[in-house]
């Protein structure tokens, strides 16, 4: 798998990860955990690191907590969660527990949710940044009616990471914000580049276009992946699966040659 690099330290981050909505929901003590600890260990067998919760996940955080236990995760796992509340000690109590469900004393990156209450956070973001309890630090959205706030907090202030929604069918990223995140020396996760699921399901059953193997892609998620990758400023993406075989296939599109999006024009 590919892998580039985090422009605040040259740290190297390979381009799949995980993200852990909606799949990782499920009760932490259930048989369910097992086949999630085989979707996180699909992920680092295939060379990825990038782990991706929230509080507002519900047992999400506690089901990776226990997939990493049962896994040799340490020094595999890039754990990313995220601060999603309001007020200084609210957000503070939600983060220590996030860091004991997920069974770590130290995050790689800790992440402003939905930039709800993101000045107050973000004070709080750079003391544990300070005294080493987080390695990173960024803000995350996931529609594109927040872009224009996200550009705003990345004109105003100095972060590590943006996560954002960018797809086929949620394009408009590229046109600001990505090279504004460029510009700004800042990584960018790339949430939602299935729209949720939505997209796979369209495309299901319809052909790939006949150029579509040379470019190693076999599946329309190999596609939509490498469509994400062929943005020079994303650093990593991060499909959402509870299916280790979905993983799988998800891994494979993590190296280059990636797909220029005007091929896709007028697909959807
Ligand atoms: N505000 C925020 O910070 C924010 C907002 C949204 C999302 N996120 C993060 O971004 C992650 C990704 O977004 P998302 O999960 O909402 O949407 P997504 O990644 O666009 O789509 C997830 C859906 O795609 C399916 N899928 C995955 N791989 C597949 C494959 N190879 N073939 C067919 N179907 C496949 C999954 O089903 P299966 O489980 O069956 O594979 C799931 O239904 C989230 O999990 C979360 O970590 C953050």
């Amino acid at each position: 798998m590919d892998s580039r690099p985090i422009p605040s330290t040259g740290e190297r981050l390979p381009v799949i990860g995980c993200g852990t909505w909606k799949a990782f929901d499920v009760p932490p003590d259930g048989d369910g955990v097992a086949t999630l600890a085989g979707v996180l260990r699909t992920l680092f067998d295939a060379g990825g690191s990038m782990v991706d919760s929230s509080p507002m996940y519900g047992r999400a955080e506690a089901v990776v907590g226990k997939s990493f236990a049962t896994l040799d995760a340490r020094g595999r796992a890039f754990v990313a969660t995220k601060v999603w509340t309001r007020g200084r000690q609210a957000g503070i109590d939600g983060m220590r527990r996030s860091l004991a469900l997920l069974g770590t004393p130290q995050l790689d990156l800790m992440q402003i949710h939905n930039l709800l209450d993101w000045r107050m956070h973000l004070a709080t973001l750079r003391d544990w940044k300070a005294e080493g309890t987080i390695r990173y630090l960024g803000v995350t959205h996931y529609t594109a009616s927040a872009h224009a706030e996200l550009a705003a907090v990345l004109r105003s202030e100095s972060l590590d990471f943006l996560q954002v929604n960018y797809s086929l069918e949620e394009p408009e990223a590229a046109r600001e914000l990505l090279p504004l995140a460029a510009d700004r020396g800042v990584a960018v996760i790339v949430n939602r580049p299935f729209g949720g699921g939505d997209l796979v399901r369209r495309l299901r059953g319809r052909a790939l276009p006949d150029w579509a193997e040379e470019l190693g892609c076999r599946t329309w998620s190999h596609l939509l992946l490498k469509y994400v990758l062929a943005h020079p400023a994303v650093t990593c993406v991060i499909p959402g699966t509870g299916n280790p075989d979905h993983m799988s296939e998800d891994c494979a599109a993590g190296s280059a040659p990636f797909v220029d999006p005007k091929r896709l024009d007028g697909l959807l």
